[in-house]
């Protein structure tokens, strides 16, 4: 697609209108190759992907679709659910910042290089973490050590689907410039 990179953050958003055009193959496994460039603590790289698609997704779509939230997961044809595995940090690290969850914000951080590559490759993307959590656990064989943290919806938007303006908050709320 050639964004520029604030192109490309401009462009991500959440998708809610599928088309139920499949996602390329070639596609789904570049958007994988994104996500192992993802930087994490100690490089400890604490996740496992598993990218559903076709008939095989209605497991996926069961999860997701929970009191009556996320319905338009129904037509999109593929889903990356992402998995926290226990990280290896190095020793002594583990102890020093034990307050902090690095594995989860890893998995975080490889979220947003995979959505960021699908719009790059012109797709869409919605991240979800609304989900029956154990449906999905027994589903896919986790061991009690792994989370399903994340599922991103991923495929093709409908006709006329438009890009929508960011609602955020100022900056002057987030941030303080010291110095
Ligand atoms: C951790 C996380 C969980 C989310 N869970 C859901 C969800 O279950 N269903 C949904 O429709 N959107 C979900 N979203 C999408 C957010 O609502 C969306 O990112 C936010 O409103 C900003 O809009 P934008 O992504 O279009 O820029 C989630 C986003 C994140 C980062």
């Amino acid at each position: 697609m050639a964004y520029s990179f604030d192109e490309l953050i401009n462009t991500r958003q959440s998708c809610r209108s599928y088309s139920d055009k499949p996602v390329e193959k070639e596609k789904l496994e570049e958007l994988v190759k994104a996500v192992r460039l993802t930087p994490s603590a100690c490089n400890s790289q604490p996740w496992k992907l598993f990218v559903v698609t076709g008939e095989k997704a209605r497991f996926v779509k069961d999860a997701l679709q929970l009191m009556g939230r996320n319905k338009f997961t129904e037509d999109c044809p593929a889903f990356t659910v992402f998995v926290e595995k226990p990280a290896t940090l190095k020793a002594g690290i583990a102890e020093m910042v034990s307050s902090q969850k690095f594995a989860q914000l890893d998995v975080g951080a490889a979220v947003s290089y995979y959505t960021l590559k699908a719009t790059d490759l012109g797709l869409q993307t919605c991240i979800l973490g609304w989900f029956d959590e154990k449906k999905l656990s027994n589903a896919l064989g986790l061991s009690k050590s792994e989370k399903v943290r994340l599922v991103v919806a991923t495929g093709y938007a409908v006709d006329g689907y438009e890009l929508r303006e960011k609602v955020r908050k100022d900056v002057s709320e987030f941030v303080d410039f010291i110095g």
